[in-house]
């Protein structure tokens, strides 16, 4: 499995005194270093971590598969046709929630989704979408003609150690399941850490895990090449 690392919260640390330290870019650099295959980053629309100049620094200067996660906005639209990442996941944005809460609701809104995302696909951008472990989510994003999903995990995690991760855990089986049967590529991430994560190797075939929060946090006690290089050793 492929790992992308998310290095929002390098930012937030950054923000907290609106000062240039911890670097983004560096941050960015040791995760490559370290054997990252990629670099996450959401650019939220309140910009309350990651900002433009980031994305556009890390897309100039440094050579590596850039997975831009952006809400559906014109907005976003424009920044990711100009920035030209690898890959896009498209992602529900609350400006009230601490952290991306749920799925993308791609069902009912099937053909706004599709229209989004044609002009990305047709740039050459992967583009994502990011779901909850649902079939009605899965057969809508086949639908759209995205050709990546990334499973929200953060019900499994939340659930993990208690009676109900074994139910957690199947509804991300079985969506997996069900788009690689669509030829769609499936990506997973959200609230995966050192304990939790070994589980997702029970799920054939998954391709690339985006983990943020738990890989900076143990980056605070190890040092950010020691726990990139730590997540890759539970996930190869
Ligand atoms: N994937 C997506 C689409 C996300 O929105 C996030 C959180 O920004 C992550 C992965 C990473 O989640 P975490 O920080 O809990 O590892």
């Amino acid at each position: 499995m492929r790992l992308g690392v998310n290095i929002d919260h390098i930012a937030t640390l950054r923000n907290a005194r609106g000062e240039k330290e911890p670097s983004v870019f560096d941050a960015a650099k040791i995760c490559i270093n370290s054997g990252a295959n990629g670099i996450t980053t959401h650019l939220r629309e309140d910009r309350r971590h990651i900002k433009d100049d980031d994305v556009f620094y890390i897309r100039k200067h440094l050579d590596c598969f850039l997975n831009l996660e952006m809400a559906v906005t014109d907005e976003m639209q424009e920044i990711a046709l100009k920035l030209m990442p690898d890959a896009c996941c498209i992602v529900p944005e609350k400006r009230q929630e601490v952290t991306t809460e749920g799925g993308l609701d791609v069902f009912s809104q099937q053909d706004k989704i599709k229209s989004f995302i044609a002009p990305l696909i047709a740039k050459g951008i992967k583009v994502s979408l990011f779901i909850d472990a649902d079939e009605k989510q899965v057969k809508a994003s086949h639908y759209t003609g995205a050709e990546f999903i990334e499973l929200h995990t953060g019900a499994y995690s939340g659930a993990f150690n208690s009676p109900l991760e074994e139910a957690e855990f199947i509804k991300l089986k079985n969506s997996t399941k069900l788009a690689q049967s669509l030829g769609i590529t499936v990506n997973a991430g959200h609230g995966l850490n050192y304990i939790n994560v070994h589980r997702m190797h029970e799920i054939d075939g998954l391709n690339e895990l985006n983990i943020g929060h738990s890989i900076i946090s143990k980056a605070v006690f190890i040092g950010l090449d020691n726990a990139v290089k730590e997540m890759i050793r539970l996930i190869k």
